[in-house]
């Protein structure tokens, strides 16, 4: 595995490998786990290259003690992505991608005022401009991004068209724990009394997929919202029912898998995102 640090170190390295060779990319901020694994073994499936990069994007956290908490850990990170034969890691400095200050404003219309984009201004403006610099820096062929994130992977996607960049996009499944848990690097951050109950998230989600049809997605929404509240220690931000292609709430439901449910709630002070398919 090569470990890059700068542009041109990282450039070099891919140009001796051949041209235009299929280069499959997962963009992370590290505290790598089971799900960013699981991406980056897609991308050497699928690819000649698998080139994985960590970088901690401060432009995309609306909240500093957020961007000071984020956990960070290249020296578990590095071990595991040898573990999953990863080729290449890049692993820029904030110079490096940020030399000066940037100044890309991108508009994704209503895709970015619902949800995260209500609760994280700027959020979506910073992902999709660090998320823009590597395409520009790592040139892949595929990338992979993970569908807990599921406004950020539409919004991605919308990226990629509005700017014409030739990257496919592969949406990756959501990766959980043995309890339902969805995987996320600020799991670390919890107690172990929060980490107990976390998984109630899940459930509650899950059971909500048993009453669709039963409920319209209104009554639905009220009813997870009002179960969501009962989790100790927690303040949500948010739960809507959604179309999974234009994120608009939903007020009838559609053909199969049309439909997600999307939440985003504070465990005490750290924010969990999770959704599932209607
Ligand atoms: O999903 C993430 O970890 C980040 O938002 C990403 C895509 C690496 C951009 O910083």
């Amino acid at each position: 595995m090569i470990v890059c640090k700068t542009k041109s170190d990282l450039r070099r390295h891919l140009e001796t490998l051949g041209t235009n060779p299929f280069i499959g990319f997962v963009p992370t901020m590290g505290a790598l786990h089971k799900g960013h694994l699981s991406l980056v073994r897609q991308a050497k499936r699928e690819n000649e290259i698998s080139v994985v990069s960590i970088f901690v994007n401060p432009i995309q956290f609306d909240n500093a003690d957020d961007l000071v908490k984020y956990p960070r850990n290249i020296d578990d990170d590095l071990p595991l992505l040898e573990r999953v034969h990863c080729d290449v890691v890049f692993i820029p400095n904030e110079q490096e991608i940020y030399p000066t200050p940037p100044t890309e404003t991108y508009d994704f219309g209503e895709l970015e005022e619902v949800m995260e984009g209500q609760y994280r201004k700027g959020h979506f403006n910073g992902v999709a401009t660090v998320v823009k610099r590597l395409f520009d820096i790592v040139k892949p062929s595929t990338a992979y991004f993970g569908e807990k994130d599921f406004q950020q992977l539409t919004i991605i996607r919308k990226l990629v068209e509005n700017e014409h960049l030739p990257v496919e996009i592969v949406a990756c499944p959501i990766v959980r724990e043995s309890d339902g848990l969805a995987m996320s690097s600020r799991n670390v951050r919890l107690s172990v009394e929060d980490r107990r109950i976390a998984p109630q998230i899940h459930k509650i989600l899950r059971d909500a997929r048993d009453l669709v049809g039963i409920f319209e997605p209104d009554k639905l929404k009220g009813f997870v919202i009002d179960q969501l509240k009962h989790i100790p220690r927690t303040k949500l931000d948010y739960f809507e029912i959604v179309d999974s292609k234009t994120l608009r709430p939903i007020q009838q439901w559609q053909a199969s898998s049309r439909s997600i449910g999307c939440v985003a709630i504070y465990l005490s002070d750290v924010r969990l995102i999770d959704n599932v398919k209607f």
